[in-house]
Parts: C-alpha cells; sequence; structure tokens
C-alpha cells in the first residue's frame, strides 16, 4: 500500500506544495461527466472543476483545438496581436452587450480589472469606492478581498485594502443608504457563489440597476462563478433582463484552460488607455482557442438548453429526497448551479457520497453545493441522485 499511486503522489504533494488546501483524492483522468482516481475508481463529478468544465472533462471540441493552436503559436504577448484574441473578443461581445474585453488569466484578475476600471472611470469626478455585497466573493488577492463579502477570508491579511464599503445583499434600502458621492461602482455577483448559492432577487437587481443609472454609478457583475452558461443563459444577467455596464468571466471560459476576461460598454472602457492596464498572459492565442471553442461548442450542441432542462429535473430529483431526509431545509439556484440548505454537517454527507462514488462541493453556511457538467444528462443526474439516497441513508440526520 505504501508505494501506491495515491501514496506516492501524497507524500511529495506533503513535502512539496504549499498547504493551502487539504485534497482528498488524487484524479489522473477524466471524459465528460466522469473523473478517475489514482486507484482506477469512477466518480461522478458533480463539481466540474468549481464551475470550469461546463462542457464535461476533456471536450473533444476543446482538446482538438488546444492542439491544433499548441503547434502553431502559443504566445507573443500583447505587443501584437494574435489572430484568435479579437476572434472571441467579438463572440463574447455579441454574446452579451456592446462593449470591448480585456484578456486575463483568473478570476481574482479579472475583477482587479473591473475595479481598476471603476476607479479610473471615477478617478476624475473624485469617486473610487466600491460598494460589494456581504457574503459575495471576488478572489484572493488583495483588492478582491477587500471587496469581498465574507470576511473570514481577510483574517490575518490586514490591513485591508481601501476604498471597499459591504452592504447586505438583496436589501436595495441598504444600497442607497450606502451610496456617497465618493461611490464609483457596485459590484455583485447575480447569483453568490461561495456564499452559498444565492440568487438576487429580480425585482432587487432592476433596482440596482435603475439606481446606478440614476445616480451615475458603474454597475458591476462578477460572473466569474456564474456566467458562461452555468444558469441557464450565457451571461447570467441575461436571465434578469437588465445590463451591467461591467463584467468579469473566469472559470468555464476555457472548459479547464486559463483564461479570463472582462468586458465593459466602450463609454466606460475609453478610459484604459494605452499603458495603463496589461497582462503578460493575458489573451494568448492558445487560451484564446480554447475559449473559442467554448463559445462555438455552447451554441452547436445546444449547451444552454441542456442546462436549464437538466437543472429543473435536478431541482425536481432533490424536491423529491427532501421529503424523505428532513435535513434538507431548502433547495434553491438556478440552471445548473444549485444549493441545498443542510440542518446537519455538510463535510460528512460529502465524504460519504465521495465514498460512493460522487464528487460535490459545499458553501456558505451548511450549503451542498452541486455544478455539474452543463453537458450532464437525465441518466447521470438519476446514478447521482441515487448515490445521494444512498449516502443521506447512511449517514442519518
Ligand atoms: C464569484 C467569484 N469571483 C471570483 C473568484 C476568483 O476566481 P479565481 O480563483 O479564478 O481567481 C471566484 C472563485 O471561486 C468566484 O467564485
Amino acid at each position: 500500500m505504501s508505494d501506491s499511486n495515491y501514496n506516492k503522489t501524497a507524500e511529495r504533494y506533503q513535502k512539496y506544495v504549499m498547504q493551502t488546501y487539504s485534497p482528498k483524492l488524487v484524479l489522473v483522468k477524466g471524459q465528460g461527466v466522469y473523473v478517475w482516481d489514482s486507484e482506477g475508481k469512477q466518480y461522478l463529478d458533480f463539481a466540474a472543476g468549481i464551475s470550469v468544465c461546463n462542457l464535461g472533462h476533456c471536450h473533444p471540441a476543446v482538446s482538438e483545438a488546444i492542439k491544433q493552436q499548441v503547434d502553431r503559436l502559443v504566445h507573443v504577448s500583447n505587443l501584437y496581436m494574435n489572430e484568435v484574441q479579437p476572434l472571441l473578443g467579438e463572440k463574447l461581445v455579441k454574446a452579451g452587450f456592446d462593449g470591448v474585453v480585456f484578456f486575463a488569466n483568473s478570476g481574482a484578475e479579472a475583477n482587479e480589472g473591473l475595479i481598476k476600471l471603476a476607479r479610473k472611470w471615477g478617478s476624475e469626478k473624485g469617486k473610487y469606492e466600491v460598494i460589494s455585497m456581504i457574503d459575495s466573493f471576488h478572489g484572493r488577492t488583495l483588492a478582491t478581498l477587500a471587496a469581498t463579502g465574507r470576511s473570514k477570508y481577510r483574517i490575518g491579511f490586514a490591513p485591508d485594502t481601501p476604498g471597499f464599503v459591504q452592504v447586505p445583499f438583496n436589501d436595495i434600502k441598504a444600497l442607497e443608504a450606502a451610496i456617497t458621492d465618493k461611490t464609483a461602482a457596485v459590484l455583485l455577483e447575480p447569483v453568490q457563489g461561495e456564499g452559498g448559492i444565492m440568487p438576487a432577487d429580480p425585482v432587487y437587481l432592476k433596482a440596482v440597476r435603475d439606481l446606478c443609472t440614476e445616480k451615475g454609478i458603474m454597475l458591476m457583475f462578477d460572473e466569474v462563478q456564474c456566467g458562461v452558461g452555468r444558469t441557464g443563459t450565457f451571461y447570467a444577467f441575461q436571465g434578469y433582463g437588465i445590463e451591467p455596464d461591467a463584467l468579469s468571466m473566469a472559470k468555464a471560459l476555457g472548459n479547464g484552460f486559463p483564461l479570463a476576461a472582462f468586458m465593459a460598454k466602450k463609454e466606460f472602457a475609453q478610459v484604459l488607455t494605452p499603458g495603463t492596464h496589461a497582462s503578460t498572459f493575458g489573451g494568448t492565442p492558445l487560451a484564446c482557442a480554447a475559449g473559442c471553442a467554448v463559445l462555438d461548442t455552447i451554441s452547436k450542441e445546444k449547451v444552454l438548453e441542456n442546462c436549464v432542462k437538466q437543472g429543473r429535473y435536478l431541482q425536481e430529483k432533490l424536491l423529491e429526497l427532501a421529503k424523505k431526509y428532513k435535513f434538507m431545509k431548502e433547495i434553491r439556484g438556478k440552471g445548473l448551479m444549485i444549493g441545498v440548505v443542510m440542518d446537519c454537517e455538510v463535510a460528512k454527507l460529502m465524504a460519504e457520497m465521495m465514498n460512493n462514488g460522487l464528487i460535490t462541493l459545499s458553501c456558505g453556511e451548511n450549503v451542498l453545493r452541486l455544478l455539474p457538467p452543463l453537458t450532464v444528462s437525465k441518466d447521470e443526474i438519476d446514478q447521482a441522485i441515487t448515490i445521494m439516497d444512498k449516502s443521506f441513508a447512511a449517514v442519518g440526520s
């Protein structure tokens, strides 16, 4: 046992990798909604790399696009144009609103870009403050941590970057009261992810839009987790019938290949002139080839339709299960971004489900988070529900 693949990797991991995570599995292969560990065990992956592999693991169209591009041109820096970056920009704009795109590599980097955009835009008017939401999550860099409403992530990293204020989510009066003549922007996730899968109330979001317009404040959405089809529309804002002035995206944009972006309406984006913002690796031809394949596949394979259909089905099946297990208190979410509020220890349930071959996530306070690939089938959802049933029965209430 001591020289098993798992033990060898775990030993090296302990010795050579900074211990900021506590992973339990060594995963070696993925295909569609399935992954396999170092001992050959198969799992249904209802985490999808935390909403990254939205087209499933190793989708052939994305793999093929990467293979083609890797032998043609990988990187040239942004001192030169490459052919693929503007192609992806066009696709992202046409899928959303009339704006322009800046390419980055991670969600935090994209959000840093949004914050810099807000400050640059506000600078001539003496505005710099960003209002964000309690229970929000925007990343682990110092500015995105300061924007993050989940204060536990900031412990030990004081002093906070100044210029951020947090208000309760879905509370328009609190937002109105927090606005001052220093407010440059409001930043929020249309569906909060890490905070516990909490969708914005449509009436609230419309009121936020109106308030920002009335007060001359930028409205910025963090769609890093809820974007790229996760909630059933390509951008989450499209499920609400309003438009932000700018938004960030990452995670699923490259289906696992690191790729992020922020997009802004031209009237705002014009303040970011040459030299004011940059990223060495942002928008390489290789990353953008993966991104183009993701967007093409989403439309070609009717992925959004499947997300809506299977999201409804998964919620129905969870509601049925909730009749049997009283510790399942609430089921909420949009599309295939689903949270189950539990009145028991979620970690125990997750460990049992993993034992039984189902990978899930948690978030917020005792919320089980389900983020399967958007390509998941009814049959795969049935398999997951069977595992949940068996695991919940074993762990009890
Ligand atoms: C809504 C949201 N914003 C930002 C981030 C940070 O993204 P990254 O880890 O790619 O920096 C995350 C990551 O979970 C997220 O869920």
